[in-house]
């Protein structure tokens, strides 16, 4: 009776957590806890035959069919598999790996066979139909039989072919995994914090919402990229899995170049070693190592359980986790009025860098948690950068520690804080005398996606104290006489600071209207609200109705802009930073840059020290055309550090020239090196 009991508890927990998970796209437990929740479940009814139920989350995949929650997507075809979607039997545990190996020699005899190993890529599966060369269909894992067809999204996927070239069969289906790089990732989740929606808890989840949303445009702008890994031995005729990817590769597909063929246990250990280091160098999320058995006839008597393949196991990374003492808690109040709880932690070495300091979101969360200052928390860093607090370790906590009691009123200013319904954050609503929004409003006016002005958070604590300055605009009546009556400043830092006054004059009208700071509407929306209507006083005279025909604008975001400009304080802020010389209205197209990489085609590997997608950006923006393979049209390949040994070999032979991330930016004139780590510290929340 226990175990019965147990095993339907399970089931319904694990259903209830795939749901969330797969649907959602919002999990509320780790990977490893709900990994855990299934070994458990596996190992009673395997001691429980009697209790057996072929609806058990042991024996089904988990399912993404149903509408997400948390986006408008939806509204796609169902499509049967002609191969059913599988899934893969995880283990955290070498042992089990050493056990699969010595399961598959004992089961394939004399048969001389190797294996596979490559990464395993933690986004949301593909499965892509090429007929006559082109790609007819694209279609989600679903519930592993049916999926949705995402065709039209996947064609807006940059790295997945159109048309393929060379001596492809005529039709074939090949699989593998869409991802979003950690740089997208971020960016989508400071939009959505713009926009007060819900960040994604990490990139898996923001590539499995993404694909499903409902204009194909808006999936072009979410940065994704495909690799694919899979090809059913069924629908081809090659003789090992190693030769259909490199056939794959050769048609313009993307596949990884991070395989290796190994022979046995040693060969893997090694692989798993190396990647358990190595992946954080990634610009992108992997959760693993999977290990297939390369030759196929060798897969075909292994075969299939009804959940996955027995010629295939993956080995699971634990997401790096420490466990620290919770020294004290800030209640930190943003531009916007809103009030974030931040933990101050004993300092602690997470997967490189040191943590000080971690975000505990609202006050229900913490509530949630139970968490008290004097606990000893866990911090994880997952696919995110921004570490957070997963828990608390309750077999730590010392006796008399008091529940934290969030303030009733603003930390800075002390006006009673409020909160609206159905809203998690508590809001300081003093917008227009809270020290903190004020200073808040005019960091965000400097940032560099902003106007780009040479001042941090302590000149502006300065400029606010001397009375210099409690709004943008006041920045820029600003004098060199002023500035160095301060405590710190020297001519040089004055003159500095005045400079990028004048070049921010410059900044184009799209980043004017975002360091107005608006609420919720960030770089993106910014962007297209300029484009739409061209300048401020077309903005100003728009209606609601007309604001929500861009895109981007839902009513929320809509009515913020309409409030702004038929506020007192908009209007004023925007009449001075005007006759301070900003630009108000958006230039006319000017076209590419320059067309100094006109007519190459570029291939681009490896990790370089700005953003993959900004190199990309910069190669169109000159003229060049961004390539996914090496064929003999390819003009050079642009290889960062770590570049893809394939590709490198495939340079070698077809004498193709490299070129550094230093050689490149000389090619191109007057771009700016935009460092990856500036981003991430942008983006940190303190
Ligand atoms: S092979 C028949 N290879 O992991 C099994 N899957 O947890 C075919 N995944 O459903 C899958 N990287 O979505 C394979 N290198 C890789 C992979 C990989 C990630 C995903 C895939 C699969 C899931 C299982």
């Amino acid at each position: 009776m226990e175990a019965k009991h147990r095993i339907e508890e399970l089931r319904k927990t694990i259903t209830e957590h795939n749901r969330r998970y797969y649907v959602e796209n919002a999990p509320s437990i780790s990977d490893y806890e709900f990994d855990q929740l299934l070994k458990e479940l596996e190992k009673l009814e395997s001691e429980h035959p009697e209790y057996a139920s072929a609806d058990s989350p042991t024996q089904r995949v988990g399912s993404d069919l149903a509408k997400p929650s948390q986006e408008k997507t939806g509204g796609f075809v169902q499509k049967t598999h002609r191969y059913p979607m599988l899934s893969l039997s995880n283990t955290y545990s070498i042992a089990e790996i050493e056990e699969f190996v010595q399961r598959a020699d004992k089961a394939l005899g004399g048969e001389k066979f190797s294996y596979s190993c490559e990464l395993k890529f933690d986004g949301t599966a593909i499965c892509l139909r090429y007929k006559d060369g082109r790609l007819s269909e694209a279609i989600t894992r679903g519930d592993g039989t049916k999926g949705d067809d995402i065709t039209r999204n996947a064609l807006q996927i940059s790295n997945i072919p159109h048309k393929l070239h060379g001596d492809f069969p005529s039709e074939f289906e090949i699989r593998g995994e869409v991802m979003m790089p950690y740089d997208s990732f971020e960016r989508l989740n400071a939009q959505r914090l713009e926009k007060g929606e819900a960040p994604f808890a990490n990139p898996r989840n923001a590539a499995s919402g993404s694909i499903k949303l409902l204009t194909a445009e808006e999936v072009k702008e979410r940065g994704l990229f495909c690799t694919l890994y899979h090809i059913p031995a069924e629908s081809i005729a090659f003789a090992s899995h190693e030769e259909a990817l490199d056939k794959a590769a050769s048609w313009g597909l993307p596949i990884s170049d991070s395989r290796k063929i190994c022979d046995g246990i040693e060969g893997i250990k090694q692989y798993i070693d190396y990647w358990d280091i190595h992946r954080s160098e990634l610009p992108y999320a992997t959760d693993g190592v999977v290990i297939k058995i390369n030759e196929l006839s060798s897969q075909r008597s292994l075969g299939y359980t009804a959940k996955s393949p027995r010629w295939a196991v993956a080995y699971k990374f634990k997401a790096e986790q420490a466990s620290t003492k919770l020294l004290s808690i800030d209640y930190q109040v943003g531009r916007t009025g809103a009030v974030t709880p931040v933990a101050n932690l004993e300092s602690v070495l997470l997967s490189g860098t040191i943590v000080k300091r971690a975000t505990l979101n609202n006050a229900e969360l913490m509530a949630e948690m139970d968490i008290r200052v004097g606990d000893y928390v866990f911090v994880e860093k997952g696919g995110e950068i921004i570490p957070k607090i997963t828990g608390v370790d309750f077999d730590q906590r010392a006796p008399g520690l008091e529940k934290p009691v969030f303030p009733a009123n603003c930390p800075d200013c002390g006006t009673a804080l409020v909160k609206a319904e159905g809203e998690a954050k508590w809001f300081c609503p003093n917008d227009s005398g809270c020290p903190m929004q004020i200073k808040g409003r005019i960091l965000h006016f400097v940032g560099r996606k902003a106007m780009d002005i040479l001042c941090g958070e302590a000149g502006i604590d300065q400029f606010y104290s001397a009375g210099l300055a409690s709004s943008p605009a006041d920045l820029y009546s600003i004098s060199k006489l002023q500035l160095v009556a301060l405590e710190g400043w020297k001519e040089k830092s004055a003159q500095n600071f005045l400079d990028s006054l004048e070049k921010s004059k410059s900044v184009p009208f799209e980043r004017v209207l975002f360091a107005l700071g608006i609420r919720y509407v960030g770089e993106t929306t910014a962007k297209s609200i300029a484009k739409h209507f061209g300048d401020i006083e077309h903005i100003a005279a728009a209606s609601v109705e007309e604001l929500t025909q861009i895109g981007d604008v839902g009513a929320v975001i809509a009515e913020s802009v309409y409030a702004y400009m038929h506020s007192p304080v908009g209007l004023e802020q925007i009449e001075r930073l005007k006759a301070a010389g900003l630009q108000f209205a958006a230039e006319a197209d000017q076209g590419p840059k320059s067309d100094s990489l006109s007519g190459l085609s570029i291939v681009v590997s490896g990790n370089f020290s700005i953003p993959r997608d900004k190199i990309k950006e910069m190669i169109a923006a000159h003229g060049g055309k961004v390539s996914s393979s090496i064929s003999s049209k390819t003009s050079f390949l642009l290889a960062g550090e770590k570049s893809g040994p394939e590709k490198l070999k495939k340079c070698e032979q077809l004498g193709i020239r490299l070129v550094s991330e230093a050689e490149f930016m000389q090619m191109i004139p007057g771009e700016k090196a935009v460092r990856k780590e500036e981003i991430i510290e942008e983006l940190t929340l303190f």
